[in-house]
């Protein structure tokens, strides 16, 4: 497929996607959208934590009534070295390949307060690592240690404040 026909479709999907800032009630509608996002897990405490806080995005299928919820990030604030930090990036298996984890990286990293915002994900991650690269995010660095055999790559990125 050319490359502009695949921007054009990615525009077609976008029309009917919109990002909005998730609040915690907004969280059991986010489970449709990730498998491992479970009521009592890890995880589900996780984003709780994060969405009660207003650190969360959502995007939502306009296309559907009530709108359904297709994807997640959230935007910690100054939790890297003083930097903002985007985590859990989700988007729903059947919305994938379409833009939307683009177009929540990109919202999430206009959200960000500080100049350069990072983000991080598993060597091993090939889809959100070529997405990162794509977006031209940039290698940071690589940390041992956390998962056996599959280092965390860090990535940064200017931050593109939205101008007030
Ligand atoms: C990683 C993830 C968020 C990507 O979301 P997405 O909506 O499919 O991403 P996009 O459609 O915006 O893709 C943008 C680019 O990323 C790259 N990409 C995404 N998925 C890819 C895949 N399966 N194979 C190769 N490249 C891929 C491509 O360069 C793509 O551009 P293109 O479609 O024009 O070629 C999604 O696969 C996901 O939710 N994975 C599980 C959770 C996860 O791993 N999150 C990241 C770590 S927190």
């Amino acid at each position: 497929m050319e490359l502009e026909d695949r921007y054009f479709q990615h525009d077609v999907f976008m029309a009917e996607v919109a990002v909005r800032p998730a609040a915690v009630n907004d969280l059991p509608a986010l489970e449709a959208a990730d498998d491992l996002l479970i009521d009592g897990s890890e995880r589900w405490s996780e984003l709780q934590h994060l969405l009660m806080r207003g650190w969360g995005l959502l995007a939502e299928d306009l296309g559907d009534d009530p709108p359904s919820v297709i994807g997640y990030v959230a935007v910690v604030p100054r939790q890297f070295f003083g930097r903002d930090f985007i985590t859990l990036l989700v988007v729903a298996d059947t919305w994938r390949r379409r833009g939307v984890g683009t177009q929540l990286l990109n919202a999430a990293t206009k959200q960000a307060a500080t100049d350069v915002v990072f983000t991080s994900t598993n060597a091993s991650n090939l889809k959100m690592r070529a997405l990162l690269r794509r977006e031209d995010w940039l290698i940071s660095g690589t940390l041992d240690g956390l998962d056996d055999g599959d280092p965390e790559v860090v990535y940064f990125r200017r931050a593109q404040r939205r101008r007030a």
